[in-house]
């Protein structure tokens, strides 16, 4: 049998002698509330097949032939668990939930020619698939890529294509990282300058020279309507869009537009370098507070997401150590120096969000000055934060820049590649990627959610640039959080890759050619 390439590879699948083929003649049937139109609405442009959706009833069941049978699982499955059984009659999925129709009919895309991946007809294909029968569900709960639209932004069918693109690897969460120093990029309506001022910086590094600026005005931002209508367009792939807003710190591009919210109170511009900037939110200012709760409350109505992310991450201290309103503040709350202002400063968040059914997570600058008490840490700054998180019973989401940066170089030769952060991590390095460190505790480890690969932008000006640098090394972060293999050939995993890059080639994903 010629061999199956699969990302994220099943845990459980076992081959048969046979195959199904698609035709003309193939029905799809499909139980009420069941996405049987997603995977209609997949394989109709390549195959050119009407593929009519019917209903389905038992004897369809036992019976049908040349059929495709969206079935939900009687037992208890998890919401993202799916079988998937083909025979040369027919094929069978199988789930606990949505998100587990939505996993088998991504993996029964694979299954199929690469070419069923293109958006119009394709002649002299085949549509054959291999009889086999699948047993699958998610090592991790969180499998996430993030993406930073603050230092570069990109086209909504950009993010569309690129949400379409993670749907395909299984993952389940898109980290979109709204606000920084040098752009804000979300409208909200009762805070107009936000983007009428705070969306658009004067100039940008050359990536080259980045202590040059190009001279050139840059800006932009997604209205609420192109927001929901990404968050409507990932949730039928079964994605949930989680939105950023920084706190306190990546504040200056809100700090320009409303000065008043910062410690000095005026003189600001949106940064013009990249780097970690001095102005912060002052939180010895009680309108901070009441500004941060409606702008939240706008997100909040734009992303059902159960996780806010509120950054953290980066805040130096030095305006709050000169600064009367929030030594005030140190005083009046009995802290003991800024990093529990910090500290005070995110639990004032958190139980806003809390109030709302919301959880608050961060970057792992949140365990500075003490972690507020439901908080949920995103480890950034290798493991360390994460172990400490976990061991202390705190949710995590592990995003070790050391093997999940994936802006960072893809070759430890930097002249070979385009102008990246001044750091490697190389395809190899990705694979090796351990979700759950031996440090933590075995009875603690189920406070690993997952992780994430994450996608920082201050080099990456295009769409296309932003596919190089996510692919290939998101497919080995996908493979890891789907089926946590312990044993890991990088030989193999190369073969693999190798094997599945026409799937990307007809998708029409930019991804970085492997190493010869
Ligand atoms: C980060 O990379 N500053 C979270
Ligand atoms: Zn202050």
């Amino acid at each position: 049998m010629p061999e199956l390439t699969l990302f994220p590879q099943p845990q459980h699948l076992q081959r048969k002698p046979g195959a199904f083929t698609v035709n003309a003649h193939t029905r799809i049937f499909a139980a009420d509330g069941v996405p049987g139109d997603m995977l209609a609405g997949y394989l109709r442009p390549a195959t050119g097949f009407g593929l009519p959706l019917h209903p389905l009833d038992d004897d369809i069941l036992a019976d049908a032939l040349n059929a495709i049978l969206l079935v939900p699982a009687d037992g208890d499955m998890a919401d993202e668990a799916y079988s998937l059984d083909v025979s040369p009659e027919r094929v069978s999925l199988r789930a606990g939930g949505r998100a587990g129709f939505l996993h088998a009919i991504q993996t029964l895309r694979q299954l199929l020619p690469p070419q069923i991946l293109a958006d119009a007809p394709q002649d002299g294909v085949t549509w054959t698939m291999p009889c086999l029968s699948i047993s699958d569900a998610p090592a991790f709960a969180w499998r996430g890529l993030h993406l930073d639209v603050g230092r570069h932004m990109f086209p909504v069918d950009f993010i569309k294509k690129f949400i379409d693109t993670m749907a395909f690897y299984k993952f389940n969460t898109f980290h979109w990282h709204l606000t920084e120093d040098q752009g804000w990029r979300l409208e909200i309506k009762k805070y107009p300058r936000l983007t009428e001022v705070g969306a658009f910086r004067a100039e940008t590094p050359i990536p080259a020279t980045p202590k040059q600026g190009d001279g050139k005005p840059y800006g932009g931002f997604y209205t609420q309507d192109e927001a929901r209508e990404i968050v409507a367009h990932a949730a039928d792939r079964g994605i949930t869009v989680m939105p950023e807003i920084e706190v306190p710190g990546h504040a200056r591009a809100a700090l320009t537009a409303y000065p008043e919210l910062g410690c000095v109170g005026e003189g600001y511009q949106l940064r013009r370098t990249w780097g970690i900037d001095p102005d912060i939110y002052c939180a010895g200012e009680d309108r901070v507070f009441s500004f941060l709760a409606d702008v939240f409350e706008e997100t909040l109505d734009i992303f059902p997401s159960e996780f806010i992310h509120i950054g953290g991450d980066e805040a130096p201290k030095q305006r709050w150590a000169a600064c009367p309103k929030c030594q005030a503040r140190i005083k009046a709350e009995g802290l003991a120096d800024e990093d529990e202002l910090q500290s005070w400063f995110i639990r004032q968040i958190e139980s806003w969000l809390n109030e709302r059914g919301r959880r608050l997570i961060g970057w792992d600058e949140i365990l500075e000055g003490g972690l507020a008490p439901n908080a949920t840490v995103m480890s950034w700054r290798g493991s360390d934060g994460g172990i400490a998180a976990a061991n202390a019973g705190h949710d995590v989401v592990m995003t070790p820049n050391t093997y999940c940066y994936l802006d960072y170089y893809q070759h430890e030769d930097w002249t070979r590649e385009p102008p990246a952060i001044a750091s490697t991590l190389t395809l190899e390095q990705t694979w090796q990627f351990a979700v759950i460190p031996e440090a933590i505790a075995a009875n603690k480890a189920g406070h690993i959610l997952g992780g994430q690969g994450n996608i920082w932008t201050e080099y990456i000006p295009s769409t296309d640039h932003v596919e190089y640098m996510a692919f290939p090394r998101a497919i080995a972060l996908a493979d890891i959080l789907w089926n946590h293999p312990r044993e890991r050939s990088y030989d193999a995993l190369v073969q693999r890759v190798h094997a599945h890059l026409p799937c990307l080639d007809i998708l029409g994903v930019n991804y970085r050619p492997l190493d010869d």
